[in-house]
């Protein structure tokens, strides 16, 4: 019997319970690799403007590049919580804007629930997306939208202050009704304090063991991103050095007209190829 897609209740209902296993995907093949390989929840993370489209930051990531996404995402997806990401100014601006674009998620692309980052101040958005049947999962610490606020991309509740801060965002996010809460970049402490704390699932990534749940970034895991990595990524498998090979090989045997061999070519039907050498060229 096919396994049934896991809902927002589903994974709220977690808390305390199994792990929750998150990973990103940005595609059609990114999310089937997820979903096959048993991820409970496939964010199609804003991250896709750093991972896939080559931004600085997420500041350039648009709705028509996250529709776009999330639809090739839901296409692929068929056991795990698809969640797609709220974009920069997709729900800043007012909370009537922030539920209609919430719903395309939904109704264009086929999520069946959305992030958004920000703390207690997004409490009344949340309810309101909330309200149209919409479950919000919350994001706080490191939120990359206001990297340009933070001065770049800097852990956060490292102060006794900003972590109180912080935990009052969680306790204000939860009561909104958001059925799950990722917090990035903080101290494993505060994270703990907060998952003890609030009665939702907190998804953790660089906030320590304690969180209900882990998310990655798809590329960071298989080691399909050069350059620096975050301490808090654990590299599974590098992908990027074998992937670069191959290709350089493919290159090389066309370049010395090694590719395509026999296996790799079809001939014609020697009759149907001696009727075309016999018929008459076309003539303008
Ligand atoms: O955009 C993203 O990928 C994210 C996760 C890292 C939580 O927000």
């Amino acid at each position: 019997m096919a396994q049934k897609q896991l809902t927002a209740p589903d994974i709220q209902a977690r808390k305390g319970g199994e792990k929750i296993a998150v990973l990103t995907a940005y595609d059609y093949p990114t999310a089937l690799l997820a979903d096959e390989a048993g991820a409970d929840v496939i964010l199609v993370g804003d991250s896709l403007g750093m991972v896939c489209l080559g931004l600085p930051d997420t500041l350039g990531v648009t709705m028509a590049d996250m529709l776009h996404h999330t639809k090739a995402v839901c296409r692929a997806v068929k056991k795990a919580l698809v969640v797609a990401d709220m974009p920069f100014l997709s729900y800043q601006t007012s909370v009537s804007e922030a539920v209609a674009n919430a719903g395309r998620f939904l109704q264009e692309a086929g999520a069946r629930a959305v992030k958004l980052e920000g703390g207690a101040e997004f409490a009344p958005t949340v309810q309101a997306i909330l309200a149209a049947g919409i479950p919000v999962m919350g994001h706080i610490g490191l939120t990359p939208q206001q990297v340009a606020r933070f001065g770049g991309f800097k852990a956060q509740g490292k102060t006794a202050r900003a972590a109180k801060q912080l935990a009052s965002d969680a306790h204000a996010l939860a009561e909104a009704g958001c059925f799950a809460l990722v917090l990035e970049a903080v101290p494993a402490e505060v994270a703990a304090h907060i998952t003890a704390e609030i009665g939702i699932p907190t998804i953790g990534i660089g906030a320590g063991p304690e969180c209900d749940g882990q998310v990655l970034v798809f590329h960071d895991v298989l080691g399909l991103c050069p350059g620096l990595r975050p301490s808090f990524v654990k590299q599974y498998v590098d992908l990027w050095t074998p992937a670069k090979n191959a290709l350089a090989a493919y290159c090389a045997e066309v370049r010395a007209g090694a590719f395509p061999t026999a296996a790799h070519t079809r001939r014609m039907d020697p009759q149907e190829l001696a009727a075309f050498n016999a018929l008459p060229d076309w003539e303008a």
